[in-house]
Order: structure tokens, then sequence, then C-alpha cells
């Protein structure tokens, strides 16, 4: 399909940000989406969704994807997530727009399901993953917990084997490491869409923007006056990506290279 055929309905804040059990963000979650959606369409020879489909990590509440799922004919999505409330919101709003039979979402631990029969029959995975970067778990959603330096479950789905990555890199999670990782695991960056956010509730949570800020003035990364950038990247193993767009990913993520 022609990406110009394709629309995004971008879903709206329920208001509630950080206090229902989900992630809520609705600049981020409608960015993820459109990137997501543009890439597939347009890497649609390279990315091999339309025979295998995609798997998510960490659907949320799914208002991101379910839009893409009825934008995009033939897409079909297996998402998982560890937050209970999350998968009942979800399951919810796949149902209110009527893409059950396209998109599902499970509860649990995408790592295990990815050690499943089914985890191994997929090589696409599409994310927007947990990357909020603290000395530890013990903060506003734990769920979005990404460790020290924030990129901890994106290295995790960089070893897990799968040829392609549509998954959002904020510039305040040591994306230098991660994409260091990337080259050194074969992944080249085919293309990226990047947009300027501001910080949310979850990057504003006190003990967080310290973290950042130390992070950031160590070199692990970028912010702004509670700023930052987040880029949806296609990493991809696919030897007929026509070219590696890493060096242009990393300047639009304001890190000197
Ligand atoms: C930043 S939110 C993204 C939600 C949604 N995709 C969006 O963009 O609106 C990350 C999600 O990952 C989920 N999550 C965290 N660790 C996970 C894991 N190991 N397996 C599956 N989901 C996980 C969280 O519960 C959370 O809903």
């Amino acid at each position: 399909m022609d990406p110009r055929d394709t629309a995004v309905l971008l879903p709206q804040p329920s208001g509630d940000q950080g206090g229902n059990g989900s992630f809520d963000c609705a600049e981020e979650s409608a960015h993820y989406a459109f990137s997501v959606q543009l890439l597939l369409t347009q890497y649609a020879a390279l990315v091999p969704w339309q025979t295998e489909g995609v798997a998510e990590l960490g659907s949320g509440d799914a208002r991101a994807i379910a839009h893409v799922v009825r934008a995009v004919p033939g897409l079909t999505v297996h998402g998982t997530d560890i937050s209970a409330a999350s998968v009942e919101r979800a399951r919810r709003t796949i149902d209110d727009l009527g893409v059950g039979d396209r998109y599902t979402v499970e509860l649990g631990d995408f790592f295990a399901w990815a050690d499943s029969p089914e985890g191994a029959r997929t090589s696409t995975v599409i994310a927007n993953p947990p990357y909020i970067p603290a000395p530890d778990g013990d903060i506003l959603m734990p769920e979005l917990w990404g460790g020290w330096y924030g990129n901890d479950l994106v290295l995790r789905l960089l070893k897990a084997g799968f040829d392609h990555l549509l998954v959002a890199l904020p510039s305040y999670s040591d994306p230098a490491a991660t994409l260091a990782a990337a080259g050194e695991l074969g992944y080249r960056v085919a293309n990226f869409l990047a947009m300027g956010l501001e910080f949310g509730a979850y990057s504003s949570e006190p003990k967080v923007a310290e973290h950042i800020a130390r992070l950031t003035a160590e070199g692990h990364g970028w912010a702004g006056e509670g700023s930052y950038v987040v880029a949806v990247a296609l990493l991809t193993r696919s030897p007929e990506a026509p070219r590696d767009r890493s060096t242009e990913l990393l300047r639009a993520l304001q890190l000197s290279v």
C-alpha cells in the first residue's frame, strides 16, 4: 500500500497520567504509532509483516497500535504487556475499535513469549519499550523502569535474535551505547522518525529527573530544559537494507558523533 493512504487517529489523553496503572502519554504514543505505520508501509519489501505479522513488547492500553491496525490492511499484531491493568484496558480498546481479529494482547513478560515456538516464528518486533532511567524500580510506574541507563529492555530485545525492530529510542537513555550494541549484533538503522517531547509525568518525577541530569552530564545521552528527543527507528539485520543511518540518528538525538 502507498504510505500516503494511511491515517493515524491520535489517542486522546485520559487526563489521569500515571495514576491509572497503565502508561498514558498521548504525544509519545501518537509518535510511536505514526512512526510504526510509516516505517512498516514504507519498508514493506524489507520487513515481512504482511506474511508473518509482528509482535509488540508492551502494548499499554493499545490505543496507539489499535489505530494503526485499523488503518493498515493486512497488519496483524500479537502484543504482550506485563501490567494487568494495561491488558484489561488494551482489550477494551481493541474491542471498541473492532480490530480483535488482527490485534491480540496477552498478559505476561514479552521475553517469555519470545522464547515460545510462536516467538521463534516471528522476525519483527515493534516497541515503545520501558525506558525510564532510575537507580531502582521504585518510580511512578515501576513497569516503565529501564534500568540505570534506561536501555536495559532495548538491549535485551537486540540480543533476543529478531531480524527487525521498530523501536523507540529516547535521547536520555544512552542511545549511543544502544546503537553501538546494535551495530555489533549486525543491525543497521534503515530509517527513523524523531520528535522533541516535553518531560511528562514519568520523566519529571524528581528522582528520575535528577538521575537523567546526572547521566546526561556524564555523557550517557541528551536532555534539554525539561525536554528530550525520541526517535522510532527501524533496526534491521536484512542485508537488503539500502543504507545505515546510525550517524544521522545520533545527530537527531542531539548526540555528537
Ligand atoms: C512506554 S509503555 C508503552 C505503551 C504503548 N505501547 C504506547 O506506546 O502507548 C511500555 C509498556 O511496556 C510494558 N512492559 C514493561 N516490561 C514489559 C515486559 N517485560 N514484557 C511486556 N511488557 C512490558 C509496560 O507495562 C508498559 O505498558
